[in-house]
């Protein structure tokens, strides 16, 4: 279907840029007037964004929601598409518009779901979030973890899929959904930056994000082209039920390489009453069966993958240059908890 409908936009956007001009426009000419740019080549400062980035009714276009997002637009009905990824307390996830949605059926119109009130959307339900973990490298910032994924409006059973800002049509997944940090390695410190490249995973109760630093582009860590295979393939970190944690990490290998869990340090762990006050419950009774459903279900290849993950863990370790010995400790203890949970 994607891929029908692509081909069939493109022939479109030829035909009509062969109509209005008579010498085809480099393609870094900014706008047709009328269509849309590919969404990452589009640059904003926080907050001075349009109403809407892609307001254009032409392929799968305009945008289901909007982009300015504040007090007036917070609560769930929001349909705010401009979100954030600062820390553990503060971040956002792409979730559905409306209640038991399939990633599948509601990419192209995902809303953005905070784990606290400010940015003018939907607030994650209390309890949402059972395990997050927060990791800074040279490359990106990544939150990674366990959830009840109705809380963002998924089906129950949903595995889910990935939201970037790019799409066969390049309009992005959610179209015009804009992703800002004030976290970003490579940006200046505490400035709200927009993260060009991002890859959002959603489903079987587990997620995980990415958003790297704008001034590498190669590798690309970002790099998006393998969104069947799930948060264990491209983005292996912890997945630890329960725990809420901060960690500085080495970069990963690019999507596609090994899917070796990075090595941490200078972890700090946190109870969830803590970090989200206004969303937590007293206590955490969905972590049983999400853990079950998170490393047991979603497609195939993830479960494939996660497990040889793990097992691949143990030689990476020994390559010189990994860093201190402390860091190869808390990298086996990982390694192995991370088989108890694949188990
Ligand atoms: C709040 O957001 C809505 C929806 O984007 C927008 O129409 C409105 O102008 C905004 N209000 C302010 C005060 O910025
Ligand atoms: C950001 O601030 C921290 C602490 O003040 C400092 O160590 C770091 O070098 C700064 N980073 C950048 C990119 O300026
Ligand atoms: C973002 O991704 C696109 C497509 O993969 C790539 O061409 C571009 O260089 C990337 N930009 C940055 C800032 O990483
Ligand atoms: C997820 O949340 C819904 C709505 O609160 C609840 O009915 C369901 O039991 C929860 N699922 C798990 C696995 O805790």
């Amino acid at each position: 279907m994607a891929i029908i409908s692509s081909v069939l936009l493109i022939g479109a956007s030829v035909l009509s840029v062969s109509s209005q001009t008579t010498t085809a426009p480099p393609a870094s000419t900014p706008t047709l007037g009328n269509s849309p740019l590919p969404l990452t080549q589009y640059s904003f400062t926080y907050p001075n964004l349009p109403e809407q980035v892609n307001p254009f009714p032409v392929g799968r276009g305009p945008q289901s929601g909007y982009n300015i997002c504040n007090s007036t637009t917070e609560g769930s009905k929001s349909l705010c598409q401009t979100m954030f990824l600062n820390s553990i307390e503060d971040f956002c996830l792409w979730g559905s518009p409306k209640p038991n949605g399939v990633v599948g059926d509601v990419e192209a119109e995902v809303v953005a779901y905070c784990s606290k009130p400010g940015h003018g959307t939907r607030i994650m339900p209390p309890g949402t979030l059972t395990a997050v973990q927060f990791i800074q490298t040279p490359g990106y910032i990544q939150v990674t973890g366990l959830f009840n994924q109705t809380g963002i409006g998924l089906k129950a059973s949903d595995s889910g899929g990935e939201l970037d800002p790019h799409g066969a049509d390049k309009a992005g997944n959610p179209l015009g959904g804009l992703l800002f940090s004030n976290n970003l390695p490579g940006a200046k410190n505490n400035t709200i930056t927009q993260v060009k490249n991002w890859s959002n995973f959603v489903g079987s109760n587990q997620f995980c994000f990415k958003a790297c630093n704008n001034k590498i582009t190669s590798p690309d860590y970002c790099l998006n082209i393998y969104d069947v295979e799930g948060c264990d393939f491209n983005m292996p970190a912890s997945y630890k039920p329960n725990e809420f944690s901060v960690c500085l990490g080495d970069n990963q290998n690019p999507p596609g390489g090994d899917p070796v869990i990075p090595a941490t340090s200078s972890c700090t762990t946190y109870s969830s009453t803590d970090l989200y006050p206004n969303t937590a419950t007293t206590s955490t009774t969905a972590t049983g069966s999400v853990s079950g459903s998170a490393s047991g279900s979603g497609v195939t290849a993830t479960s494939t993958k996660a497990s040889s993950a793990s097992s691949d863990a143990s030689p990476a370790i020994g390559m010189p240059g990994f860093g201190l010995f402390a860091f190869y400790v808390s990298t086996i203890v990982g390694a192995m908890v991370g088989v108890v949970a694949v188990l």
